[in-house]
């Protein structure tokens, strides 16, 4: 039974369903923790995900009201069908509510993503992810970063380095990658230069004062920015009475194939989100990450990626760092060879059949 919910698991799950359904018969939950159209049902449609067996539908709210209509409604489905596996993906509420109801009942849960830590507790999402590690039985983790977090915390058993299923589904659809239409819809006019932009971060969209700073920040850029803008930030913003800069192109969340397209094509990449930070460096685009710090360290050590928080003067160097022409990366050999889910549904027939 594979559990996704957000927006970033269903890009997760596309190149693992795809090996799963080789030799397994999978039972695939929705939990609607994201539900608008173009968080969810698009990217079913554009990358052939199979259609949910159950939506859960529980929609939004605070941490704990969303978690526990997740975890009630959950326990029903899995008592129903009592899988030989769960399945779960990266460190959302979906994700926690999956571990929690599945290893209660004794099913044994696999963890795509694991061993990420960001050493930072306020986070909703280090939370999510270090409780879901330890209720695990299959660790799945995208790179040796990630292996060594889990050693710290004791858990060595049945850890595999498979590399990361996100460069997985870049690399599988690097030929559906074209800017064209998009580049029309943004305004962009032909070889104009750009920055690509997303945030949604709870530390960054839920403190005032540190959204506008970013938003002040962003004034420095001298190129149009090209916001997909995510449900969360967009509500944020339309009740406060925070000025977007002028420079800034607003537009509703895009397709996955249109992020790409447009991440690749983009002089730099600025965000606070954990796959476009990888994703930006798959493409050999440099990335600026507005968080204090990052899981995906080997990003950091490689140069691909720079972490400025909301501070101006890191920000402005990094800008002046990756405007050189020649600041594009070869990552071929970040987080594994897009093999990933292969590896992955290799390891789950020895384990399981
Ligand atoms: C969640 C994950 C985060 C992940 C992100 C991916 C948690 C704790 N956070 O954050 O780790 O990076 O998804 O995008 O699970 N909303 C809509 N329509 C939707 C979905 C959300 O309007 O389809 C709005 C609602 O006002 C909602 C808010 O966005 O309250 C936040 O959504 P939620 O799923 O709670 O958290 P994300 O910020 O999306
Ligand atoms: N993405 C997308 N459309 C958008 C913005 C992002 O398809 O408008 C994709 C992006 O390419 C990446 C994933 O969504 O594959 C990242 O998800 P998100 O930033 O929501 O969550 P995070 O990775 O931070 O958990």
């Amino acid at each position: 039974m594979t559990i996704i919910g957000a927006r970033p698991q269903f890009i997760k799950s596309a190149p693992v369903s795809k090996q799963l359904k080789k030799h397994f018969e999978e039972i695939l939950v929705h939990t609607g923790q994201h539900y608008d159209k173009n968080m969810s049902k698009f990217f079913f449609d554009e990358l052939q995900l199979k259609k949910p067996d159950y939506n859960l539908n529980v929609g939004s709210g605070s941490h704990a009201e969303q978690t526990a209509n997740i975890m009630i409604k959950l326990e029903k489905v899995i008592k129903k069908n009592f899988p030989d596996l769960i399945i779960v993906y990266g460190d959302t509420n979906s994700t926690l509510a999956g571990s929690l109801v599945g290893a209660k009942l004794n099913i044994p849960i696999a963890h795509i993503e694991a061993g990420l830590r960001s050493y930072n507790k306020c986070m909703p999402e280090e939370l999510n992810r270090i409780c879901t590690d330890h209720y695990s039985k299959i660790l799945f983790c995208p790179g040796k970063v990630a292996v060594n977090n889990l050693k710290k915390e004791g858990i060595t058993k049945n850890v595999f380095l498979v590399g990361d299923v996100m460069k997985d589904a870049v690399l599988q659809n690097m030929e559906r990658i074209n800017s064209k239409t998009i580049r029309k819809r943004c305004n962009l006019k032909t070889d104009e230069e750009y920055y690509f932009f997303t945030l949604h971060r709870q530390e960054n969209t839920d403190n005032l004062e540190r959204l506008s700073k970013i938003f002040n920040m962003l004034r420095l850029a001298k190129l149009k920015i090209i916001f997909p803008i995510h449900p969360r930030t967009r509500k944020i913003i339309t009740n406060s009475s925070i000025k977007v800069p002028e420079n800034i192109f607003i537009t509703e969340p895009v397709s996955y194939i249109e992020s790409l397209s447009l991440q690749k094509n983009a002089r730099i990449v600025i965000t606070d989100s954990g796959g476009v930070q990888k994703e930006a460096c798959f493409l050999g685009v440099p990335c600026i990450t507005l968080r204090d710090e990052t899981e995906w360290i080997e990003t950091i050590k490689r140069g691909y990626n720079t972490i400025v928080g909301t501070d101006f003067k890191k920000f402005k160097k990094a800008l002046e760092k990756y405007s050189e022409k020649d600041k594009y990366f070869n990552s071929n050999k970040l987080y594994g060879n897009g093999k990933a889910a292969e590896k992955i549904v290799r390891i789950l027939r020895k384990k399981i059949l």
